[in-house]
């Protein structure tokens, strides 16, 4: 059922107070295409997929259709000697698949613990966090064509993936909605505990024998020492990406600022810490009205109550041009940015 004039503030973890003219929500493939079939007299604008809204920066109210997904199930699909496959509707909770997992002892997605959203959403920008990316664990996926009404497969090449991408997030932008995705989890244990601070969370934890469970537990509880919760102060996780440079210019910031905290990539390629760059500008922890740039994480901007899209838009721009003039880096934003009518 098409509803109209729909608040989307329940729907996004910015907490925008802004309305769909249009919205529904799909449980399957064949809701999904009898709502694309439906004539809405009067609508102009274009159509938005929203799974849990938590990456989204919605600017102003949305003149076309609002569809939520809300494809549930998530199975074993099979196993061989070395791993597990594991399907989750697009709709299912990101955080609850990986609970499935655990509780099974299938091993490769508790890096990914605590991550908000949707099974459906993760490959958009291939979800990423504490040395693991989606891209390691993905199987396929299927999607539907919006235009040419008809399913589509993709392999893990298929995809595109890359540093916070997808083929979805760019060439095929607002083409497909993603109807499931499937994983490969592993049966033999392999733990990734080299990265951040999961060793030092998991010594503090005083755990003895290492297990998907504890990994998970760790993971959860860095996350909370440094995230914001959604619920309690809006937010979309990190805003920014953290930028590739050249050796060259990392040899520059670095001449100057020996602290500079970056990751080397390749013989010609860095990538450095974006939130590093947003602190040395003096940005954490500032406010403007109720758009603030999170004291803990400055690459997380916050909605401390009545902030709009705009508000939020602008501080980042602010925070983009002074970055550039002080390192010279351009940040490129994670979030995607949604306008009036798509
Ligand atoms: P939405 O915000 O609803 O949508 C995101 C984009 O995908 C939109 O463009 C939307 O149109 C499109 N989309 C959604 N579902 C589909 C679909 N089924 N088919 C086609 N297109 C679709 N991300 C990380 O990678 N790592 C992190 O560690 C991380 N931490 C976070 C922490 C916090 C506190 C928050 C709020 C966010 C964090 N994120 C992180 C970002 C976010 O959780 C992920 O990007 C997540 O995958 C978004 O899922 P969603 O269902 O909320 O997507
Ligand atoms: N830092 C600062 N100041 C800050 C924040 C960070 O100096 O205000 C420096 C610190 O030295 C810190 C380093 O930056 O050691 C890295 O910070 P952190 O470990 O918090 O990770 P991040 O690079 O800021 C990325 C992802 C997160 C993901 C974490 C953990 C991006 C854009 N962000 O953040 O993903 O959870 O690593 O793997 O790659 C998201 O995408 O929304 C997200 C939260």
């Amino acid at each position: 059922m098409i509803q109209q004039n729909v608040s989307l503030l329940p729907y996004n973890t910015f907490r925008m107070d802004v309305h769909a003219a249009h919205f529904a929500q799909f449980s399957s493939a064949e809701q999904l295409q009898q709502l694309l079939d439906t004539r809405i007299s009067g609508m102009t604008g274009n159509r938005l997929i929203l799974g849990g809204g938590s990456n989204v920066l919605l600017m102003q109210d949305f003149n076309g259709l609002v569809l939520r997904n809300g494809i549930r199930g998530i199975e074993c699909i099979g196993e061989d000697e070395d791993y597990f496959y594991v399907k989750a509707g697009g709709g299912e909770v990101w955080h609850e698949l990986v609970e499935f997992c655990i509780a099974r002892n299938y091993m490769g997605l508790e890096n990914l613990s605590l991550i908000p959203g949707t099974a459906g959403a993760a490959p958009m920008q291939n979800i990423g966090a504490y040395g693991v990316e989606l891209k390691d664990v993905f199987h396929e996926l299927e999607a539907f064509h919006i235009r040419e009404r008809r399913i589509q497969r993709f392999s893990a090449a298929d995809c595109g993936f890359g540093y916070r991408e997808s083929v979805f997030k760019k060439q095929y932008k607002d083409e497909f909605v993603i109807l499931n995705v499937s994983f490969r989890l592993r049966r033999k244990p392999i733990f990734i505990i080299s990265y951040g601070a999961i060793r030092e969370e998991l010594e503090k934890m005083q755990v003895q024998d290492l297990s998907v469970r504890a990994v998970s537990d760790a993971v959860i509880r860095i996350r909370q020492s440094k995230l914001p919760d959604p619920v309690q102060l809006p937010n979309a996780g990190s805003f920014f990406k953290n930028p590739l440079v050249s050796r060259f210019r990392w040899r520059n910031i670095h001449e100057n600022h020996p602290d500079v905290v970056a990751h080397w990539v390749d013989e010609l390629h860095y990538k450095l810490a974006a939130g590093w760059l947003i602190e040395k500008c003096g940005w954490k922890g500032v406010r403007r009205g109720d758009a603030g740039c999170h004291e803990k994480q400055a690459l997380v901007l916050v909605n401390y109550g009545h902030a709009s899209g705009r508000d939020i838009y602008d501080l980042s721009e602010e925070i983009i041009s002074s970055v550039r003039e002080k390192f010279g880096v351009t940040l490129e934003r994670e979030v995607n940015i949604v306008g009036a009518g798509g």
